[in-house]
């Protein structure tokens, strides 16, 4: 007699199905787990015995396989010990032989029969819910699998004797409720920056469009505090796209005790970050910042800092969205559509483009040039928007705080978002899709601007010699300035404003 069970193994945030499938013969004493299992699925044999030991349960004095199939699926990670011990449970009669037939199960054992909380609930959940099963994930997690949807049967139990008692009706458990995580503290806010206008500004059209943002200047100059002010003006996340980010999060372990954040992700790796950790990859195939940054945003302060390779690593992700992660024997995918907004200072002194400072390391050009050759032109071409940020005044800094604060700038963005949600969403798009993502025949459609604007592109075209992505790029920006502005059309003045970026990027870029 064999006894199946269904669980799930983790290919990106895909949950494949895998069968556990448990045989016990009379033989010799035996206990082997087989189907490509890695080493954490290998141990699972003793957390199975020793949590059902603690349970009351011993193993029979048999010969116990426990076959993971498909066997080409690799498996990984601690969450195949529960289906395994249910498997064994119902082999021996401990649990009703037909109780699992309608569930996926994941969850990994404690020697003394606790379950405890896995990675991937949420994906797990959602899979199951697809292929017409519940789910029994461990109690921690049950708030994660019930945003799966309402009629998912969800089992969350704490321990193995809870879910004997459950199945045996002398104890029945209360399905989980959704949960969402309490915003921790309130986000710094823009009034507390003085004067910087210009740059306050490009912050603002930066969150709108989902535009990839560069602040280049001094140190000192408020480049950091300003990033860290984007997350309180950037759009609140619609349930679809609050959904996408937490499957993600579920599969790294992030979801802190199985409740969602309804914020939009902002991650800061430091400059001294690997490959791995930006891009993912590594033991367990665990998704990086880029990907973690999915739906939000991917701060990178100190860009030349970071080694080139690893920045280069973000130019297929920033172009197709996804990250690909090749291992031994298979291929793994993970969203990774981030708006990246980096801080530098001109060169490695800091002050070249301060009027009258002169490099310690010879001309400021070339200081200039050194330093910013750390940063490829591929990389830097897929920022939309590069500012200049001046050091700030001694006559701003004494200046009382700026009557507006990220309140009001959060309105125009959520506003401009809207607009543009609503347009993408009657052309069938998705209505997370911004003027960033949009596809680049779909913004000549858009943004087409009118007589004046058209007869602008044309003169600047040929002047700043703009590259058909750059040419696109400014038409991009000048979307979301008019968008800003509630205009249906593409005016003069919003291609004007959005050739200076470039127009003034172009030369921090050179
Ligand atoms: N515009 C500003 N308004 C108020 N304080 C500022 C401003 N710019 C800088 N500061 C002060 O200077 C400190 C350093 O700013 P920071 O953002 O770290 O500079 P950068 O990243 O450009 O080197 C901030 O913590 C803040 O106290
Ligand atoms: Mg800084």
């Amino acid at each position: 007699m064999v006894t199946r069970v269904a669980t799930v193994a983790f290919e990106g945030i895909e949950a494949r199905a895998v069968d556990v499938q448990v045989q016990i013969i009379p033989g010799a004493v035996h206990f082997a787990v087989v189907g490509l299992p890695d080493k954490a699925v290998a141990e699972s044999r003793e957390r199975v015995r020793g949590a059902l030991i603690a349970s009351g349960l011993a193993l029979p004095a048999k010969r116990i396989t426990v076959n993971l199939a498909p066997a080409d699926l690799p498996k990984e990670g601690s969450h195949y010990d529960l289906p395994i011990a249910l498997g064994v449970m119902a082999a021996i009669g401990a649990i009703p032989a037909d109780a699992l037939a309608g569930y996926c199960v994941l969850g990994e054992l404690a020697l003394d029969g606790a379950i405890t909380a896995v990675n991937g609930v949420l994906p797990a959940a959602i899979a199951a819910g697809a292929r017409g099963l519940g789910l029994i994930c461990p109690g921690p997690c049950g708030p994660e699998a019930a945003w799966a949807g309402g009629d998912l049967d969800v089992l969350a139990p704490r321990s193995l004797i809870q879910l004997a008692n459950h199945f045996k009706g002398s104890q029945v458990m209360a399905r989980p409720e959704p949960a969402i995580a309490a915003p921790t503290g309130t986000l710094p806010d823009l009034a507390d920056i003085k004067g910087q206008e210009g740059a306050k500004r490009a912050l603002e059209i930066a969150a709108s469009g989902g535009h990839n943002l560069l602040f280049n200047g001094p140190p000192g100059a408020g480049k950091s505090m300003l990033a860290a002010r984007l997350p309180s003006i950037l759009p609140p996340l619609s349930p679809r796209e609050l959904l996408d980010i937490s499957m993600i999060q579920s599969v790294a372990g992030e979801l802190r005790g199985g409740a969602l954040s309804s914020r939009r992700p902002f991650r800061q790796p430091h400059h001294s970050a690997s490959m791995a950790a930006l891009i993912g990859g590594g033991l367990g195939a665990k998704p990086g910042e880029a990907s973690l940054a999915h739906g939000g945003v991917l701060f990178l302060d100190e860009l030349p800092e970071f080694t080139p390779q690893v920045l280069d690593s973000l130019r297929q992700p920033m172009e197709t969205g996804e990250v690909m992660i090749a291992r031994a024997n298979h291929r793994v995918v993970y969203p990774a559509r981030f708006q990246l907004v980096a801080a530098m200072n001109p060169c490695r002194c800091g002050q070249a483009l301060e009027p009258g400072y002169a490099c310690r390391r010879g001309p400021n050009e070339r200081c200039v040039a050194q330093y910013g050759a750390r940063i490829s032109g591929p990389l830097l071409d897929r920022i939309d928007l590069r500012i200049e940020v001046p050091a700030v005044t001694a006559a701003d800094l004494i200046l009382p705080p700026p009557a507006e604060g990220s309140r009001e700038a959060a309105a125009r963005v959520a506003a401009a978002r809207t607009a543009q949600g609503q347009r993408y969403a009657a052309r069938g798009l998705p209505a997370s899709t911004t003027n960033a993502t949009c596809p680049a025949t779909l913004i000549e459609e858009v943004a087409s601007p009118d007589a004046e604007g058209t007869a602008l592109i044309r003169t600047a075209a040929e002047s700043l010699r703009l590259s058909a992505r750059g040419f696109h790029r400014t038409l991009r920006v000048a979307r979301t300035l008019a968008d800003l502005d509630g205009e249906p059309r593409v005016r003069r003045m919003h291609l004007a404003e959005a050739l200076s970026y470039r127009g003034r990027s172009e030369r921090v870029a050179a």
